[in-house]
């Protein structure tokens, strides 16, 4: 395929502006600056405009690092949505987030237009592991740390499944939940059963997969496919 043409498609660019950015240098095939419009782009070819890559697959996969205050939803009529974050990238694309996390939560969300993907990443049967790192109002002790083990029931009746907590060494207050099913509000209620307030929460893997920490909060970039591979290599059945 032209060059301009995959930079048109990928970027979501008329042809006129994708031969704009290659003419001012802002392409580059490979790591190297490509100024040639019509330049024939080879299988495996990675193409970035303005150092970020740019995707040639038929859908998009993007990690973001949601702020708080900021809602898992593709559209809201009052708050700010992580779609929102995105800032007018591939408006022609319907992207979701794969998975939800709490207006207060920070961290790793998924955006894709992949609906097939992001059922294999949520559907329970799955058991996709999410990891968090949580900080508690309470030091964890050898008890709460049983009690995810085993399955903690909540308020409303439901035992949750077996999960793991991890607290941390130097700071008891702080620890790492790895779950591996996706209940409204799972860890907070988890610990509210235990009488243990939750006062910062941040999702920093979704199965085999971490959140790029050089990524600030509300910053975002797609995924290579080596890291969907990842994604896809922690889905079970
Ligand atoms: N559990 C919660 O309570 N909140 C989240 O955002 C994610 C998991």
């Amino acid at each position: 395929m032209r060059l301009d043409k995959f930079v048109a498609d990928a970027a979501q660019l008329t042809r006129s502006a994708a031969r704009g950015l290659i003419a001012k240098g802002r392409v580059t095939v490979n790591g190297q600056v490509c100024k040639k419009a019509d330049y024939a782009l080879k299988e495996g070819d990675s193409v970035c405009a303005d150092g970020k890559s740019l995707a040639s697959e038929e859908y998009v996969y993007i990690m973001l690092n949601k702020p708080a205050g900021v809602v898992s939803a593709s559209t809201d009529g009052r708050d700010k949505t992580v779609v929102d974050l995105l800032g007018g990238a591939y408006p022609r694309r319907q992207l979701f987030p794969a998975g939800r996390l709490d207006k207060t939560s920070t961290g790793f969300v998924l955006l894709t237009d992949d609906g097939a993907f992001a059922h294999d990443i949520l559907a329970p049967k799955r058991h996709v592991p999410k990891t968090y790192r949580v900080v508690l109002d309470a030091p964890v002790t050898p008890a709460m740390v049983e009690a995810f083990a085993a399955g903690v029931t909540l308020a409303d009746g439901q035992t949750m499944q077996p999960a793991l907590l991890i607290p941390d060494e130097a700071d008891p207050f702080t620890a790492t939940v790895v779950l591996r099913q996706g209940v409204y509000h799972q860890i907070k209620r988890m610990f509210g059963v235990l009488d243990v307030g939750v006062n910062g929460l941040h999702r920093t893997a979704i199965g085999g997969l971490a959140l790029d920490e050089s990524l600030a909060p509300g910053a975002w970039r797609l995924i290579t496919p080596e890291e969907k591979a990842l994604l896809q290599g922690s889905a079970e059945g």
